[in-house]
């Protein structure tokens, strides 16, 4: 490529770059591209998201890391009971002194002196229990030691709250050095708190560690792998790109609690945990391969966003007395973590044989996850410390991959000065895209809904990275709806966008709203995330104008949006029409633009109360309807009050 082209790239989206023109023919005079990775998804360990939620692991503080730090009481043996059972003697202690490896560095010490056949040992009971379901098997694997070289039996139990067994199984430690022991338990009832409970039944002493629970069945059958209804759940929004780990979690809480990305790979019992900021404890079981293998797994582009070198700018104060702000990695440590950066990107895509490509081929994947974006820092305070380190990184990832779209930050609101800061520094470095979050209410999204039709089209494009208006009622997930049309309509300058947080799990909920909801047992997708899974199914690669007119007068009220995209791979075309008030509304449909539709379509109606809600205790209140509709070339829909229609017809490519 001529390198006027080259440098001119990074003011244009990728993704509508890449758009195949249409054919002859077909071609809309009154259609623009848009970017066929508009709607995706926001991941962040947030609300027990990832430990305790996504992540398929069912006990807690499974390698003994947990520490004060991480939460106020906490320590290594939180989560876990000390059972001696009948009249079995010993002691159960923590220790540091040889452990499994440097990254890991608790272990629990049995000593059992007399175990009067019950024996002594410990109980886990997972995150708030651990629900088993009936003949499914589950995985479970420990790491032990004997350090006398003396044999010690194990019994490994399954048990329901009130202490029945449900599934068991003995082992026998036997190496003096450490050695990783695995057996299968097939519970033989239901039980929806359930523990697990290892004993040492013989005399001696043991070592324990990485006491671990996996369903067999996670999805997509991955080893070390994720929940699967949850998963599947998130799989259904269809979303073009799954940004990752954060949020507030990429630029951590000061320094130290940056999110290294190299601390997450590799063995499971090599990785390393660490605090997560919003007062709990990551364990990166659930690191950047497997962030990677879920993108793959459901079709979604990767996007993971690292710190641009500096730390969140309430770092210190969120929790604790005194906060210390924004820290900044000394200068003299940045061409090592520029290097971090790059070699994730090598890991992500280079080959086999590369030194990074070799660690992702070792973890079972020789292929590359193509990844096409990276993010650089997290809504940061614009300070010169910050504007230093993000121009030093983007300058390496940018001279050494020149492909892969850096995507810059403009702070947590839709104005003000880390905004406008952000935005002269990405104009200035030409950025390819800058990653704007907010929320508001669902009038600010109603009143909002043209704010990009003014945007500068030769300035950075956007990524609408966090956004979600406060609440969970239908209301909410209408004006998100409506906002979403706009989405669409400037589609050719917002490339990417994804509601925030995604997951919350009940009884550890630090951000509401969320989108999706759960506790061990129950989904409950929220209504808004309805309106998600719509758009998210229903995407096109062009916007298509002046084939839906809202009822006259209504564009003043700002209540009505619509929009008409279509597929160019499918050749579908798909009306998305969004009444926000409380009566119905009329929507001129024209679609005698397009040729050798069927007019035989598919119409989904997203409707109800305007405060109806799904929740725990009625999980799926408020569904999307769908049913075969006829349409004509030319005809007047009447949009129910509090709604979002989709109808679908089917095209020629
Ligand atoms: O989405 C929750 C939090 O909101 C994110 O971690 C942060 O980026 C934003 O402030």
């Amino acid at each position: 490529m001529p390198t006027l082209l080259l440098s001119l790239r990074p003011l244009l989206c990728a993704a509508v770059l890449a758009l195949p023109l249409l054919a002859a023919g077909q071609a809309n005079p009154s259609a623009k591209a848009i970017s066929p990775d508009l709607f995706g998804i926001f991941f962040e360990d947030i609300n027990y998201a990832a430990d305790g939620g996504l992540y398929g692991e069912l006990v807690q503080n499974r390698s003994f890391e947990y520490a004060p730090s991480d939460h106020e009481g906490w320590h290594p043996l939180s989560g876990w009971d000390y059972l001696h059972e009948g009249y079995a003697m010993g002691s159960v202690s923590v220790e540091s002194a040889a452990p499994l490896h440097p990254n890991n560095p608790h272990y629990v010490q049995l000593r059992v002196e007399n175990p009067l056949q019950k024996g002594l040992g410990l109980r886990n009971k997972g995150f708030d229990g651990i629900a088993l379901q009936a003949g499914a098997p589950y995985d479970c694997s420990l790491w032990a030691r004997v350090p006398a070289g003396t044999a010690v039996p194990l019994l490994v139990q399954l048990r329901d709250k009130q202490g029945a067994v449900l599934a068991e199984t003995t082992l026998s430690a036997q190496a003096a050095g450490w050695q990783q022991y695995r057996a299968t338990l097939t519970p033989s009832a239901a039980a929806p708190e359930a523990s697990l409970v290892v004993l040492a039944t013989g005399q001696g002493v043991v070592d324990l560690d990485m006491v671990s629970l996996f369903p067999r069945k996670t999805f997509h059958d991955r080893p070390n792998g994720l929940r699967p209804d949850l998963a599947q759940v998130i799989a259904d929004l269809h979303p073009k790109f799954v940004r990752f780990p954060g949020g507030c979690l990429a630029h951590g809480d000061g320094l130290d609690n940056l999110y290294r990305w190299k601390n997450t790979i590799g063995p499971v019992e090599q990785r390393v945990a660490q605090r997560n900021i919003w007062g709990y404890h990551q364990t990166a079981g659930l690191g950047y391969f497997e962030y990677f293998q879920f993108c793959e797994d459901i079709g979604a582009k990767p996007l993971p966003v690292v710190a641009a070198g500096v730390s969140c700018q309430n770092s210190g104060g969120t929790w604790r007395i005194g906060g210390v702000g924004q820290q900044c990695v000394p200068l003299a440590d940045m061409a090592a973590y520029t290097q971090d950066v790059l070699d994730l990107i090598e890991y992500a895509n280079g080959p086999a044989t590369s030194t990074w490509g070799a660690k992702r081929a070792a973890a079972g994947h020789p292929a590359p996850f193509n990844l096409e974006y990276v993010g650089i820092g997290n809504e940061d305070k614009i300070t010169p410390g910050f504007e230093e380190r993000f121009k030093m990184i983007y300058d390496a990832v940018h001279a050494k991959y020149p492909h892969v779209q850096v995507i810059g930050t403009v702070g947590p609101s839709p104005k003000g000065e880390d905004y406008d800061k952000g935005w002269a520094l990405a104009s200035q470095l030409r950025v390819p895209l800058v990653d704007e979050h907010y929320y508001e209410k669902p009038k600010w999204f109603l009143t909002n809904n043209r704010r990009y039709d003014t945007y500068d089209r030769a300035r950075p494009k956007v990524y609408l990275g966090e956004y979600a208006s406060w609440g969970n009622t239908l209301f909410n997930a209408v004006a998100e709806a409506a906002y979403m049309t706009s989405l669409e309509r400037n589609g050719d300058v917002v490339c990417l966008a994804s509601y925030a947080p995604l997951l919350a799990k009940e009884g550890h909920t630090q951000w509401n709203p969320d989108l999706i909801y759960f506790n061990n047992s129950t989904v409950v997708p929220t209504v808004n995330y309805y309106v998600q899974q719509l758009f998210g199914q229903n995407q096109g690669t062009e916007y298509v104008a002046g084939v839906v007119a809202p009822p006259a007068g209504a564009v003043a009220d700002t209540t009505v949006a619509a929009s008409c995209v279509r597929d160019a791979k499918t050749g579908d075309v798909i009306l998305k029409l969004v009444n926000a008030s409380a009566t119905a509304q009329p929507f001129q449909v024209d679609l005698s633009s397009f040729k050798g539709l069927n007019l035989a379509a598919t119409r989904t109606v997203f409707a109800g109360d305007k405060d109806a809600k799904n929740t725990f205790a009625s999980p799926r209140t408020v569904l999307p309807k769908v049913a075969p509709y006829k349409a004509v070339r030319r005809f007047v829909y009447s949009a129910e009050p509090y709604s979002l229609t989709v109808i679908r017809l089917r095209g020629r490519r």
